[in-house]
């Protein structure tokens, strides 16, 4: 579960430390949102979660007549896009909780996100105000990941920290709770986007490139000290734990390397939709 304060705080610092390990990591999706949002109108784009900007700023550049609105709960990741959309007119980015953010002097006709709509703590009521915010016939295009099993980037650590000492809880955690898998289930979906109609879930298959070069295990280790399931199992984990963790995280990586490429199977939708 990833809340609004982890991204507020150290979560989100470590993306805006990491954006270029991490755009890496969505290189073999990126295009294909790219080119799924080419095909929908629009000149008001917002980017919901825009993190440090990437998807935002090619959109500017692909649609310079356009103006595009990136927004996001982290200081440090907008502070990250500002410094590279600097020198980018039309597009700008602010601190901005998209389940409240409204700008009357700015109504999107295209609503955009990489990543960044599984971390509502109420989806529904997030994106039912984003449709009122949104121009009639609003486009909605966006990518989350689907289940666990089909992402090795995320089951592949699943074993790195050692079993709890307390008995497991009785109740099975909330497979829907905020969180990278919030939104891989279509029908909990279609059920979340209140506002929205025609919904397409089109599913994406890709490398997640953790590291690559002379130095990939190197890379990509220090891209998993910070970011996703192996970063919580060692800032969770006991002092006397953390090196165990680090060897079975190093023994992840040898296992995923091959042609001097770190990677994993990824497994995403992208999912377009209209506002109602
Ligand atoms: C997995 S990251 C993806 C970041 C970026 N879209 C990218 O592709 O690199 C999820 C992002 O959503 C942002 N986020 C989560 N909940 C949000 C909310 N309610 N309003 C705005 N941004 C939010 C986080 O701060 C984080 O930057």
């Amino acid at each position: 579960m990833t809340q609004a304060m982890d991204w507020q705080g150290g979560v989100g610092r470590a993306w805006a430390e990491e954006w270029q390990r991490t755009d890496r990591t969505f290189a073999q999706l990126t295009p294909a949102l790219l080119a799924t949002i080419a095909a929908m109108p629009g000149h008001r784009v917002l980017d919901i979660g825009c993190g440090a900007g990437e998807l935002a700023l090619s959109l500017a550049a692909a649609r310079p007549k356009g103006a595009v609105c990136g927004i996001d709960l982290s200081a440090d990741l907008i502070a990250a896009a500002q410094q590279r959309g600097a020198g980018r007119a039309n597009a700008r980015f602010a601190i901005a909780d998209a389940s409240r953010w409204q700008d009357p002097a700015f109504t999107p006709d295209l609503l955009v996100s990489r990543h960044g709509v599984m971390f509502f703590a109420d989806p529904p009521a997030a994106f039912a105000h984003l449709a009122t915010v949104a121009a009639p016939g609003a486009r909605l295009v966006f990518s989350c990941f689907r289940a666990p099993a089909e992402n090795a980037w995320a089951s592949a650590m699943a074993g790195l920290a050692p079993p709890p000492a307390q008995p497991a809880d009785p109740h099975a955690p909330n497979p829907f709770s905020p969180g990278p898998f919030a939104f891989a289930d279509p029908d909990h979906v279609r059920a979340m986007l209140a506002g929205w109609t025609d919904l397409v879930f089109t599913p994406h298959d890709f490398d997640y490139l953790a590291g690559e070069g002379p130095d990939a295990a190197e890379q990509a280790l220090a891209l998993f000290r910070r970011i996703g399931p192996a970063a919580s199992a060692l800032r969770q984990a006991a002092e006397a734990d953390r090196a165990g963790i680090e060897q079975r995280l190093r023994e992840v990586i040898a296992a995923h390397t091959r042609d001097g490429k770190v990677s994993f199977v990824a497994a995403a939708w992208i999912v377009t939709a209209t506002k109602a």
